[in-house]
């Protein structure tokens, strides 16, 4: 069956309920440094307030007849949105914020193929319609892909689309990548 691409609304999300929690086990399984720090990560923890505090959201799905196999969720926020921790770790910045230009970045925040539907192209098509938009803000020129410990497939992934590894934060649970 073939696949066909549709942007979602902010009010049109629940659909991807399940495919954002699949993605938070799915990382908590391949994280050696602290994957207990996924248990509270969920839709309604990370994709729910996320949407909300965005100052622009783009939300595109991956469709297989009335099924969504992928989902890509793309924002724009403040770059100071990027400053926190996790349990008994101090707040960190998740990078420095002097190295951006301007006050906004654009961010791929989450990615997620079903298994048996993963490299067929879905994630190519949907990571580039989500680098499009994130292009399309010409006051953006910063973007960011944060990968926690452990997925070396979708970091390689990432790579091979030209981001480069800028830093690790949070004891190395998380990659900082960024597309300059
Ligand atoms: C990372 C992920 C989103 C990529 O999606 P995908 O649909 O598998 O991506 P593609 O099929 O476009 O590309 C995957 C690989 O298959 C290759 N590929 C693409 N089309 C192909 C085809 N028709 N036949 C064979 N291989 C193909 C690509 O070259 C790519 O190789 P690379 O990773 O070495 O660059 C997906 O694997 C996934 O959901 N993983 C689990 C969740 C995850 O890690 N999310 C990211 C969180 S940061």
């Amino acid at each position: 069956m073939s696949i066909r691409y549709e942007v979602l609304s902010d009010d049109n999300i629940l659909c991807i309920r399940d495919l954002c929690n699949a993605l938070m086990t799915y990382q908590k399984s391949k994280a050696a440094i602290h994957p207990e720090w996924f248990d509270n990560m969920s839709f309604e923890t990370r994709m729910i307030p996320s949407v909300r505090s965005a100052k622009a959201n783009f939300v595109i799905v991956a469709m297989e007849g009335d099924e969504v196999v992928g989902y890509a969720y793309s924002n724009i926020c403040p770059k100071t949105t990027y400053s926190g921790g996790f349990a008994t770790l101090a707040p960190v910045n998740f990078f420095d914020f002097d190295s951006v230009q301007g006050d906004d970045v654009g961010c791929l925040s989450q990615f997620y193929i079903k298994e048996g539907s993963r490299s067929s192209g879905i994630g190519t098509v949907l990571f580039d319609k989500s680098m499009e938009w994130l292009k399309s803000f010409e006051s953006i020129h910063d973007l960011f892909i944060f990968v926690s410990n452990g997925n070396d497939n979708a970091l390689k992934f990432y790579l091979n689309k030209g981001f480069k590894i800028s830093h690790r934060i949070l004891d190395g649970f998380i990659t900082v990548l960024r597309n300059i």
